[in-house]
C-alpha cells in the first residue's frame, strides 16, 4: 500500500540483492525509517523486539532470516541453528513456525552450495504469496461489506470496528482485516472505521496511520469504547485479524479481541475474522487450553511512547514507581463468538467442518 503516495511493502530485498529491508515499526506512526537487516541474528531481533510485527509479516521476515543465515554458513548445523534461533523469537503467531517449517523442509535435502539461492527464492515466494492471499481476503470481505451497505439506507456509512493492526503493516501488503476495508473504500462504499488504540503497544496507531494515508475515514478510540458503541448501534460489523486459529475455529489474536467479540455477540453485531490459511494451526484444537500466550515486558504496560510538545519522541512512565505490571499480548476468542472467517478462498463458518472443507488439501501439517 502507500506511504506519502508512494507504494511500499513492509519487507523487501536491498539494492545489494541480499540484505533485507524493513520499516522500523517501533518508530511508526511518528517517523518512517528503514532498517537494513544483514544477519540472521538481526532478523531474529527484528521479530523479537517488534521492529516488525503482525503474524504474516513475522513469517515472511523469518523466512528471509533463514536466507540471511544461509549466506553466512549453509551447513546442516547452521541451518538448524537458524531455525532454533528464529522459532524462539515470539511464541504465539503460528505463521512464524509455518514459514520456518516450509523453508527448513525445502532446504534440508539440498546441498549446502544451493541453499542460499533456494532460501532467498523461497522467502520471496512466501512474501509474494502473502500479498496474493491478503488481496483475495480483501475481495472476499468486500462482498460482506457490500451486503451490509445494501441493507442500510442508501448513502449511509458502514461503520466497522477493528482491534490491533491487521492492516498492510502487519503483512507484506494489503493486510488481512483491513484489506476488505481498502477494497470497499476503493469501490466507492462509504466506510468509517472505529480503531481501537490497542494498549499497551498501541497497534491501533498503526491502523490509524495506514487508514489516514489512504483517505479512509476513521476514529481512534480507547480500548473500552467498543461495547458502548455497539449498544448504541454505531458498529455494523467488526473485523479483526488472527495470530493463530485452531482446527475447530478458536481465534487467538491481540489482547482485548475476546472482549470485543463478547460485546459483539451481546449486541448481535457480526464479528468476522480475516484468516489467511497459513494462520491455521491444524495441530491445535482448544485455543484457550493449548495456545501459548506471549507475556512481554511490564515496561510496555507502564510506559507510553509519543511525541512531546517540543516534537521529540519520548518514552514516558505512567505508572506509580515499582508497580507490578502484567503484559499478556494475546487472548483467545472461542469459535462460537465468531460469525465467520474471511479467507483467501472465500467466507466460511467458524467451525471445524467448515474449515476442514475449505482447506481439505492443507490439513496435514509439515513437521520440521
Ligand atoms: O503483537 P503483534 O503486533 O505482532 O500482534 C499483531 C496482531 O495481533 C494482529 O492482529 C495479527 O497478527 C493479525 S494481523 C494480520
Amino acid at each position: 500500500m502507500k506511504i506519502n503516495g508512494k507504494h511500499q511493502r513492509t519487507v523487501w530485498l536491498g539494492q545489494d540483492g541480499w540484505s533485507v529491508e524493513i520499516l522500523d515499526q517501533t518508530k511508526l506512526p511518528f517517523d518512517v525509517q528503514v532498517i537494513s537487516l544483514t544477519s540472521m541474528e538481526q532478523a531474529a531481533k527484528a521479530i523479537k523486539d517488534m521492529w516488525v510485527r503482525g503474524a504474516p509479516l513475522i513469517g515472511a521476515v523469518a523466512a528471509y532470516g533463514i536466507a540471511l543465515g544461509m549466506k553466512e554458513d549453509a551447513s546442516d548445523e547452521h541451518l538448524q541453528k537458524c531455525y532454533d534461533v528464529l522459532i524462539d523469537t515470539r511464541p504465539t503467531a503460528i505463521n512464524l513456525k509455518w514459514a520456518l517449517d516450509r523453508v527448513f523442509a525445502e532446504l534440508k535435502h539440498k546441498s549446502a552450495e544451493d541453499r542460499q539461492t533456494i532460501a532467498y527464492q523461497l522467502a520471496a515466494h512466501i512474501a509474494d504469496e502473502d500479498v496474493q492471499l491478503c488481496e483475495s481476503i480483501g475481495e472476499n470481505g468486500l462482498e460482506i461489506i457490500k451486503q451490509i451497505a445494501s441493507n442500510k439506507p442508501e448513502g449511509s456509512t458502514v461503520n466497522i470496528l477493528t482491534h490491533c493492526n491487521a492492516g498492510w503493516l502487519a503483512t507484506v501488503d494489503w493486510g488481512t482485516a483491513i484489506s476488505p476495508i481498502y477494497k470497499a473504500h476503493e469501490a466507492g462504499i462509504k466506510v468509517h472505521v472505529w480503531v481501537d488504540e490497542t494498549r499497551p503497544r498501541n497497534q491501533g496507531l498503526l491502523t490509524a496511520f495506514e487508514l489516514g494515508s489512504h483517505g479512509v475515514p476513521h476514529t481512534l478510540i480507547a480500548d473500552n469504547v467498543g461495547g458502548h458503541l455497539m449498544q448504541h448501534g454505531e458498529v455494523d460489523l467488526c473485523i479483526v485479524g488472527t495470530d493463530r486459529t485452531t482446527a475447530k475455529g478458536d481465534v487467538c489474536n491481540k489482547i482485548g479481541t475476546y472482549l470485543k467479540a463478547l460485546a459483539a455477540h451481546d449486541n448481535k453485531v457480526p464479528f468476522y475474522v480475516a484468516l489467511p490459511s497459513p494462520t491455521i494451526d491444524w495441530t491445535v484444537y482448544d485455543g484457550v487450553k493449548e495456545i501459548p500466550i506471549e507475556q512481554r515486558s511490564g515496561e510496555e504496560q507502564s510506559h507510553v511512547y509519543g511525541i512531546d510538545p517540543s516534537g521529540k519522541l519520548s518514552w514516558v512512565n505512567t505508572a506509580p514507581k515499582g508497580t507490578e505490571c502484567g503484559n499478556y499480548a494475546f487472548d483467545v476468542t472461542p469459535a462460537k463468538y465468531v460469525t465467520g472467517f474471511i479467507t483467501e478462498r472465500g467466507v466460511c463458518e467458524a467451525t471445524e467442518s467448515a474449515l476442514s472443507a475449505m482447506f481439505a488439501d492443507l490439513k496435514a501439517p509439515e513437521i520440521a
